[in-house]
């Protein structure tokens, strides 16, 4: 397979499918990592003497407005992101209101050299998310090189992601630097891993991880977990745990994890304490508590001292780390402690020289929040992505090029 960076873009009309599926709310971009991201890649075939289609999703239009009525299509418009990409590129960017018109096509064979245009959402198209192949051919016209830099959405085989790469000859389909990025780092962690490999794993629920929590058990040496989802594991153990989150469906697993781990040898290490409150709010009042015995009418919304100690010397001792899921509700900052000491014990480890890769939405926000994004290896822009990437998956987005 041709690399990316090898292949000359002069002449060329490049389209890209990227994840400029941020968050934004009345037009404004609260978060624009995974834009500022896709512009190595975009650069590049500027550089070169080519021009760029860029297509991209934004939310789930079509879910989102039977949900609420009052919403249109035009709330789910990628303009105002068209528009932050001209200032972060410093040039004009053209944008087509319609992905699959003529009038699309038109604008893009009318392209120059050096050129930008960005498709409006994709998936104001049903079948986008079909995986339509006619609709995938008809998006194939708008370029001669399909250039797939969506790692966050590489889980999905939609038209633009993965059917699409079949209107493409063997050479004129390739990763652009993002993608590349992403599973270079990925694959260092599962198939390359240091020992100890270290997963960090946390988030409010249990049957969101228990895929990614049994092909861990094969590759690292311990797991850490942390969360919402630790209540259910000493629930399962017989501990009272008062009103902390619980999936009472799930206790049986829960134990058979445990003793798959301890067949396997890998150490299952769950906070022994936690914060607690006396309700879920920022203003709750706050006490803590061994995890054996939560009283009654409290919950446990974040690690407590002893956990985020024993956690820290884990994490610092290790030399691959893989960090999903947040150990608290860091959004409120009485239950950041956990989260935040984690970070910092991730920082000193990657300092001295471990590999750590983080990922998967709030601890993305997390490491942003306390301002440790520069201080690990890796910031994935992927959630869903990463996580099945984790649970051993073949991604669609990639198989789709690579085939
Ligand atoms: C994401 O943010 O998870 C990706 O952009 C994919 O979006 P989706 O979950 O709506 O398919
Ligand atoms: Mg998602």
């Amino acid at each position: 397979m041709n690399s990316f960076k090898d292949f000359s873009f002069a002449g060329h009309r490049a389209l890209v499918r990227v994840d400029f599926n941020v968050p934004i709310k009345d037009g404004v971009i609260s978060d624009d990592t995974r834009i500022r991201a896709a512009l190595p890649t975009i650069q590049k075939i500027l550089d070169d003497g080519g021009s760029v289609v860029l297509m991209s999703h934004l939310g789930r239009p079509h879910k989102e407005i039977a949900k609420k009525p009052e919403l249109t299509l035009a709330n789910f418009t990628l303009k105002p992101i068209a528009e932050h990409l001209s200032k972060l590129l410093k040039r004009d960017v053209k944008f087509a209101v319609d992905a699959g018109n003529d009038e699309a096509l038109q604008m893009a064979q009318e392209l120059k050299a050096g050129e930008v245009l960005v498709l409006e959402n994709l998936r104001y198209y049903k079948e986008e998310e079909k995986g339509d192949a006619g609709f995938a051919e008809k998006l194939a016209r708008l370029g001669d090189v399909y250039v797939n830099d969506a790692f966050g959405t590489a889980h999905r085989a939609h038209a633009s992601t993965a059917i699409i790469a079949s209107n493409f000859p063997a050479g004129k389909k390739l990763f652009g630097l993002l993608m590349e990025g992403e599973v270079k780092a990925a694959e260092q962690v599962l198939h390359n891993s240091q020992k100890p490999f270290t997963a960090i794993i946390g988030g409010a629920k249990v049957s969101d991880k228990i895929l990614i929590i049994e092909n861990l058990l094969e590759r690292a040496t311990d797991i850490i977990i942390g969360g919402g989802m630790a209540y259910t594991f000493w629930k399962a153990q017989g501990c009272n745990i008062g009103n902390s989150l619980v999936e009472d469906d799930r206790l049986e697993m829960a134990l058979e994890l445990l003793s798959k781990a301890k067949a396997k040898g890998v150490a299952i290490h769950l906070p022994a304490d936690s914060i607690i409150a006396d309700k879920f709010a920022a203003d709750a009042q706050t006490s803590s508590a061994q995890n054996h015995d939560i009283p009654n009418g409290w919950m446990g919304l974040d690690i407590g001292q002893m956990a985020c100690d024993m956690f820290s010397k884990v994490v610092k001792e290790s030399k691959t780390i893989l960090w999903n899921g947040p150990m608290g509700v860091f959004e409120m900052d009485r239950f950041q402690h956990g989260t935040k000491c984690i970070a910092e014990a991730v920082a000193e480890a990657t300092s001295n020289g471990a590999f750590s890769l983080v990922g998967g939405g709030d601890s993305v926000a997390a490491v942003n929040k306390f301002g440790f994004a520069d201080k690990v290896s890796y910031v994935s822009t992927g959630g869903g992505a990463l996580l099945e990437y984790f649970e051993g998956k073949e991604l669609p987005g990639i198989a789709a090029v690579n085939n």
